[in-house]
């Protein structure tokens, strides 16, 4: 037995970890079900560093140093189970299994308690970033308890993508808190490009620029407080030129967005946990409606087709280009205190130690959301431990209230101009709604009360009432 740590699962991400803990010096044992994989990554990359690659489960468990730590990177729910428990009937007590893949937390929750029930070790780690991540460098959200972090700690942490010297991986809490961070990372990231999507869209339809001239804005863009991953690759696309037609790629790809449900989870979860992450839910729904084909022809078919190009053009095209920029980096703004309110309530429900500024600060590198404004995050929680809301952090208070008009304009330009903006508008209004003294919610109450005796509470007594509103509508407590 020589190598330190194993990778079961030799797809793209699985042979681009494995190669990734090579590069750093670790022995890595192999294993993939069809040995084709195993073999074509020890031909292809065997040079990097230490392979010891096994065509059996049990070779390969036995090639592994003890306390074992496996690393699975095959497919999220039943492949996963499959594995854990083929892997699980091979190791000692003490030994550790590491699910790298995008699990649902809850299953991480129930595969770390059956492991523990044999004295094995589980733990969920969400590792972000893509291929290219796995093999340079991902962000890397780990689960688990903390006995098992220090063992896993040393070698998470020497393949994460490093951000000023500190590397993006970090223990977050028991079970399945990687993964629930994970979780919500991936809705931040729906929300973040569905954003992207709208401000390219206003762009497009109501200015009038082409995509070519579009990828320039993003540009000047990423070197402002917007500079992220997702701004740079979308002025990547935008700027690509289909090689058949010689049209703008952005034109030629249909335009129905695929989703592999992690966005889904993400607001599945928000709802059971009754957190409002308006932005991923648009987000989520926005991919949904375009996938739609057979609505939206029949849409198209009943009401004519809208492009949203025929609204004028702004007089001031810099100045709504810039008003543009401004409602996208407040509506992410929004989206992002969204997220860190879900992870709040994930931590408080499952009863998890979250620091919020450790998972802003392990998000400014590797992963697919990673962005300069994640250190201004870490920075707002490191200075405000207690910040009850992102909204009210000092560091956005001249973004979120600089960008009032701005924010407005460009929404009420995108209705008039039948160009959907959800995510702009769902953020504006989860601003406005928090913002306002008084909301229509009171009315709900009574409505309620009225129809089910649902009782509601008063502005001016403590307790709660009824009105005997199918008698003489006197006011009871309840
Ligand atoms: C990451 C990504 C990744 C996710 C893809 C595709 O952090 O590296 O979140 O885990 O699988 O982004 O997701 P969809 O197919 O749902 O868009």
């Amino acid at each position: 037995a020589r190598a330190d740590v194993g990778v079961v699962g030799l797809a793209v991400m699985g042979s681009n970890l494995a190669r990734n803990l090579a590069r750093h010096g670790h022995t890595v044992a192999l294993y993939n079900r069809s040995p084709e994989k195993t073999r074509a990554l020890v031909a292809e990359h065997g040079d990097e560093g230490e392979f010891v690659p096994s065509e059996s489960l049990e070779d390969f468990v036995a090639s592994l140093t003890t306390p074992r730590v496996v690393i699975s990177m095959v497919q999220a729910g039943a492949g996963t189970d499959a594995v854990v428990d083929a892997v699980a009937d091979l190791l000692e007590p003490g030994d550790m299994v590491v699910d790298g893949g995008n699990a649902l937390f809850g299953d991480t929750i129930r595969r770390t308690q059956a492991l523990a029930a044999r004295k094995l070790h589980f733990v969920g780690a969400g590792v972000s970033g893509g291929e290219e991540g796995a093999l340079n460098g991902p962000s890397i959200m780990v689960g688990g308890s903390e006995a098992a972090y220090e063992t896993l700690g040393p070698i998470v942490e020497s393949i994460a993508a490093q951000v000023d010297g500190t590397p993006c991986a970090a223990h977050l809490g028991t079970d399945g808190a990687g993964h629930f961070v994970k979780m919500v990372h991936n809705g931040i990231e729906y929300a973040d490009m569905q954003l992207i999507g709208e401000a390219y869209d206003l762009l497009r339809h109501v200015v009038g620029l082409s995509p070519a001239e579009i990828a320039d804005v993003f540009r000047e863009w990423n070197t402002g407080e917007l500079d992220s991953f997702l701004i740079e690759i979308t002025a990547e696309v935008l700027a690509h030129v289909d090689g058949a037609t010689g049209q703008p790629f952005a034109d030629v790809v249909l335009d129905e967005a695929g989703m592999k449900g992690t966005g889904t989870w993400t607001v599945q979860t928000a709802l059971s946990l009754g957190t409002p992450v308006s932005g991923i839910a648009e987000a989520v729904f926005a991919r949904a409606l375009s996938s739609h084909r057979e609505t939206r022809d029949a849409v198209q078919a009943a009401f004519g087709v809208s492009s949203g190009s025929a609204t004028p053009v702004p007089d001031d095209v810099p100045g709504f280009v810039e008003a543009v920029r401004r409602a996208l980096y407040a509506s992410k703004i929004v989206s992002y205190a969204q997220g860190f309110d879900m992870l709040s309530a994930g931590a408080a429900e499952h009863g998890w130690d979250l620091d919020m500024g450790t998972i802003a600060r392990i998000w400014r590198g590797g992963c697919i959301i990673r962005a300069r404004f994640l250190d201004r995050i870490t920075d707002a929680y490191r200075e405000h431990p207690g910040l009850v809301s992102l909204l009210t952090a000092p560091v956005f208070h001249e973004a979120l209230d600089g960008a009032g008009d701005a924010w407005r304009d460009v929404v009420a330009a995108a209705v008039r101009a039948g160009v959907p903006v959800p995510g702009f508008s769902a953020a504006l209004a989860a601003f406005d709604g928090a913002r306002r003294d008084r909301l229509p919610a009171a009315l709900v109450q009574g409505q309620r009360d009225l129809f089910g005796a649902h009782t509601y509470r008063r502005v001016d007594r403590e307790g709660s009432f009824h009105v005997l509103w199918g008698e003489d509508r006197r006011e009871v407590r309840a």
